[in-house]
C-alpha cells in the first residue's frame, strides 16, 4: 500500500493516525453514490473554515476526495489531503500519516468494505457518519451495511458513536419514513438532511464546501449543515477526544523518525 500526501510544501511533522490528537471521522456506507465524498468535503471544508486543523484521507481508489482537494483554491482554508493509492484488504493504518497538529481527520471511505478490512477502519475513528440515499435499493443495501458496522469486534468492544445523514431528501419521502422507523429502533440518530441540490455538484467541481460560498447563496444547506456540526460537536465534548496539549504527550514511536511530507 502507498501512502501520498498531495502537498508540494508541507512541512509538518507527520504522525500515525492513531496517535493523532484528534477526533476521527469515518464517512461510509457500502454503497457507491450514496454522498460519501460530498459529505467528507463539506465536512472538512467546514471544519477548516472554522479555523481548525484539518486532514482528509481518501481511501477510495476512486480518489475523488484527493481530485477535490487538488481543485481547492489556494485562498481558502488550508486542508491536508492525502490517500491511499492501490486497495488493500486490510488497511495498513500504522502507515497512515497525517500532521501532528491535525485535531478533525475526516476518511472518505470506499464502498463495499466488510469482514476485516472495515473492522480495520472502525478501529482507527472515534465517530462514523453513514450518509443513505433514501430510495428503497439504497435503504435496504444500508440497513444491511448498518446491521455489519455494528457486528465488527471494534464496534463491539467500543461502541462509537454513529449517525445517518440523509442525502438528497427530496425524493421518496415514503422510503425516507421507513428508514426513519429502521433507525429509531436501533437508536441510531439522524441529525441532518442533505438537500438534493446542484449547489453540491458545484461546490465538488470548484475544491469548495458549501461554507466557501457567501452567506446568502447557500442558507438553506448551510443550516442542514449546521445541525450536523451541532451533534458531531456535542459528541465531541461528550467523548473529549481533543485532548489538552499537556495531557497528550507522544511516545517516541508515536511521532514520525522519517520527518516531515515532501510530496
Ligand atoms: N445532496 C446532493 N444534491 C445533489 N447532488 C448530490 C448530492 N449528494 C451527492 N450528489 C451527487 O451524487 C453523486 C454521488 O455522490 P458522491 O458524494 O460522489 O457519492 P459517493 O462518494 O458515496 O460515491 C455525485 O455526482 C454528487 O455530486
Ligand atoms: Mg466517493
Amino acid at each position: 500500500m502507498d501512502i501520498t500526501p498531495l502537498h508540494k510544501r508541507h512541512s509538518e511533522p507527520l504522525i500515525s493516525i492513531q496517535a493523532l490528537n484528534a477526533c476521527r471521522i469515518l464517512v461510509i456506507n457500502g454503497k457507491g453514490g450514496s454522498g460519501k465524498t460530498t459529505l467528507s468535503t463539506n465536512l472538512a471544508a467546514w471544519l477548516a473554515k472554522r479555523g481548525e486543523s484539518t486532514s482528509l484521507l481518501d481511501a477510495d481508489p476512486q480518489g475523488s476526495s484527493s481530485h477535490w482537494i487538488k481543485q481547492r483554491p489556494l485562498e481558502l482554508p488550508f486542508i491536508y489531503g492525502f490517500k491511499i493509492e492501490s486497495s488493500s484488504r486490510t488497511t495498513l493504518s500504522f502507515q497512515l500519516r497525517a500532521p501532528k497538529s491535525t485535531r478533525w481527520l475526516v476518511t472518505d471511505a470506499p464502498p463495499g468494505l466488510s469482514g476485516l478490512a472495515l473492522d480495520d477502519l472502525v478501529r482507527d475513528h472515534d465517530l462514523i457518519l453513514v450518509p443513505v440515499m433514501p430510495s428503497e435499493i439504497d435503504i435496504r443495501a444500508s440497513a444491511r451495511f448498518i446491521g455489519e458496522l455494528l457486528l465488527t469486534q471494534n464496534m463491539r468492544r467500543k461502541r462509537r458513536p454513529i449517525a445517518v445523514v440523509a442525502n438528497r431528501i427530496r425524493q421518496q419521502a415514503s422510503a425516507w419514513v421507513r428508514l426513519q422507523k429502521f433507525l429509531q429502533s436501533l437508536q441510531i440518530p439522524y441529525p441532518a438532511n442533505l438537500r438534493d441540490t446542484q449547489n453540491y455538484v458545484r461546490a465538488y467541481t470548484e475544491g469548495r464546501g458549501i461554507i466557501d460560498y457567501p452567506q446568502q447563496a447557500y442558507a438553506r444547506d448551510r443550516e442542514d449543515w449546521e445541525s450536523l456540526m451541532n451533534w458531531i460537536d456535542a459528541q465531541n465534548r461528550e467523548h473529549q477526544w481533543l485532548k489538552d496539549e499537556a495531557a497528550h504527550e507522544l511516545t517516541p514511536s508515536e511521532i514520525s523518525r522519517e520527518g516531515t511530507a515532501q510530496g
